[in-house]
């Protein structure tokens, strides 16, 4: 049985590993990151750690690693679709039969429909009478100009169980297909298919490449829910994708700005902003990250102002610098949103929001002074030592000068203690991760009792090659795609190691299925494997050097070390060979 990346991503999604683990192991907060004692050995001092950014764990001592899936694994002693099921179950996921395999419907097939059903949309809005009420709520009630709605291709589901679906058989498609591509639901008494979307204002999501991948439908009054949104499909990856990037790509040279809503971004566009994407209803994702990071160097976030848009800003400007972007946090008072503020105050008003964005410390520096009341001398106390904790995780001593300065003068402390304490948080920080990497390294470099990789003490060179090949591949796309597109000539046969030929020809597999998610290797590997996936992984992400020249260095190596093992192989084999000739002349 295998479960689609989808729905894999999805339960994910909705365990929180913090959360998850921290209902197991007592966690404490360590900047980005927490620590714990390790559960699954003994230890006195913690050296278990789990990455929010990554979803993952990590034990320095022991080696054990991987994520929720693989914890569950571990924790309840279960194997992979049981702990697969408890979390989908934790997260009130209900897993059908059909969700286990896949669809087997094409993208292409996917992306013909969608655009079928939004030209039926599209013209059900601009029917006078079928589409009166979603026209005025646009027009009237969100102040759309009809150039703005053309260009967005919004559209009007009717209210009616079988308008869209008697529309879409007459153009060939199947029931099956429409409820594969979430433009039907299936009835449970007759399994046929009805209208997901009904009496919804419908917002049209497009890839950059152009194609209709999903849909958006908002009802036009107070009713719940508010949106109704495709789920995953063939074609369609939430995670993957940003509402208006089709448009926003070619105007972002100099930054983007990141909404929550679809309506923030269609009236910013409107008011001239183009340069504005949103995320489709669910947290940013790294993939997310990585798709702006190519196309801009600057991302201000426009979240909403209520508390749970700040909690999510706080998030994102974790994710994006991660990914190496320049980030800005724009606020707003007197309005919830962009689209409000827009109404409210002008287009020249938000420009002056924009202008005066902030940047992460800025924005760090304001939310926790709020947070304390600076009067009251051990209030003042906790502000210091969160922002030290804060400034100490800056790499650049320059961007901690400044930000000391700057704490210093707000909290009127002196910057000389201020900096103290952050060097010496600095130093305990470094200090900790020498120690664990180099007990790791310890243990790992000379692949001495490895029972996990046991080729890995026959040549050491191609074990670190082969290590770093196996860590990139796992963390970023596209390495993994440049495998498969031949940019980097690399097949099993190249490995000396059992174990990383296997983990190499799944990862491969898996991205040729466009199905590659480090959760679903937990089907093909022990939970002790999956912990030394989770170290390779762990490992180049704290490295920086990990440019395409260096995965085709590394490539190169794993290549050679792999000939010039098996040549001492072939000598060996040689030498023995003679021995037994020799042994029989003798006889
Ligand atoms: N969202 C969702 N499902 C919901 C509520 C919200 O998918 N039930 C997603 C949508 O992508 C939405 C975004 O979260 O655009 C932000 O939510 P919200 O601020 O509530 O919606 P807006 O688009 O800003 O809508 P409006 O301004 O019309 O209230
Ligand atoms: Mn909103």
């Amino acid at each position: 049985m295998r479960f689609p990346r989808e729905l894999v991503e999805e339960i994910r999604s909705r365990n929180d590993i913090v959360e998850l683990i921290g209902s197991y192991v007592n966690l404490k907060r360590a900047g980005a990151n927490y620590n714990g004692l390790c559960p699954y050995h003994s230890e006195k001092s913690p050296s278990f750690t789990v990455f929010p950014a990554t979803q993952s764990f990590y034990c320095f001592g022991c080696g054990a690693g991987g994520d929720a899936v693989t914890f569950i694994m571990r924790s309840e002693n279960l194997d992979y679709p049981e702990a697969v099921e408890l979390l989908a179950k934790r997260a009130g996921i209900t897993i059908t039969s059909d969700e286990k395999e896949q669809g087997g419907i094409s993208k292409r097939r996917i992306y013909e429909m969608n655009l079928a059903a939004a030209k039926y949309f599209r013209n059900c809005l601009f029917d006078q009478k079928l589409g009166r009420v979603g026209m005025e709520y646009l027009s009237e009630k969100r102040r759309l100009s009809p150039a703005v709605i053309k260009h967005f291709g919004l559209g009007f589901a009717p209210e009616s169980f079988g308008s869209l679906t008697d529309h879409m058989h007459k153009q060939g498609f199947t029931d099956e297909e429409l409820i594969v591509g979430f433009l039907c639901g299936k009835s449970q008494k007759t399994g046929r298919a009805y209208d997901y979307f009904r009496n919804r204002v419908i917002f049209p999501i497009i890839n950059t490449s152009g194609d209709i991948i999903a849909f958006g439908g908002r009802v036009m009054d107070d009713s719940k829910p508010k949106y109704l949104n495709s789920s995953d499909t063939p074609g369609f990856k939430k995670s993957r994708n940003l509402f208006a990037l089709n448009y926003a790509k070619n105007h972002c040279s100099e930054r983007l700005i990141l909404c929550e809503g679809y309506m923030d971004v269609i009236a910013l566009h409107a008011a001239g902003f183009e340069n504005a994407v949103a995320t489709l209803g669910t947290a940013l994702t790294q993939e997310q990250a990585r798709m702006m990071a190519k196309y801009t160097k600057e991302v201000v976030i426009s979240y909403d102002s209520d508390e749970a848009g700040q909690a999510a800003t706080r998030k994102a400007v974790r994710m994006l610098s991660e990914v190496g972007l320049d980030v800005k946090i724009l606020r707003m008072e007197g309005a919830k949103d962009p689209d409000e503020y827009i109404k409210k105050y002008g287009a020249d008003s938000f420009r002056r929001l924009l202008d005066a964005s902030r940047t992460g410390f800025e924005f760090k520096l304001e939310s926790t002074l709020q947070k304390y009341n600076l009067s009251v001398a051990q209030d003042k106390i906790k502000a210091s030592a969160e922002m030290c904790e804060y400034i100490s995780e800056e790499w650049s001593s320059a961007a901690r000068d400044v930000y000391i300065g700057a704490t210093a003068a707000r909290l009127s402390i002196s910057p000389e203690g201020l900096k103290n304490d952050v060097e010496l948080l600095r130093k305990k920080k470094i200090k900790s991760f020498n120690e664990k990497t180099s007990q790791q390294a310890r243990l790992g470099a000379m692949g001495v009792g490895d029972k996990i990789n046991s080729d890995g003490i026959k040549n050491i060179k191609a074990k670190a090659a082969e290590e770093a090949v196996i860590g990139l591949l796992l963390t970023y796309d596209e390495y993994r795609d440049a495998i498969i597109r031949g940019k980097a000539e690399l097949s099993v046969n190249d490995f000396v190691s059992e174990f990383h030929a296997r983990v190499f020809d799944k990862i491969i597999e898996l991205q040729r299925e466009n199905q590659f998610d480090f959760s679903l290797l937990g089907e093909f590997f022990t939970p002790d494997e999956m912990g030394r996936l989770q170290g390779l992984e762990q490992k180049r992400r704290v490295l920086t050097e990990n440019g395409m020249q260096v995965f085709l260095q590394c490539v190169a190596t794993v290549k050679e070390e792999k000939i010039s093992s098996s040549s001492e192989a072939n000598g060996i084999d040689e030498i023995k060979r003679l021995l037994e000739q020799k042994r029989n002349a003798n006889k």
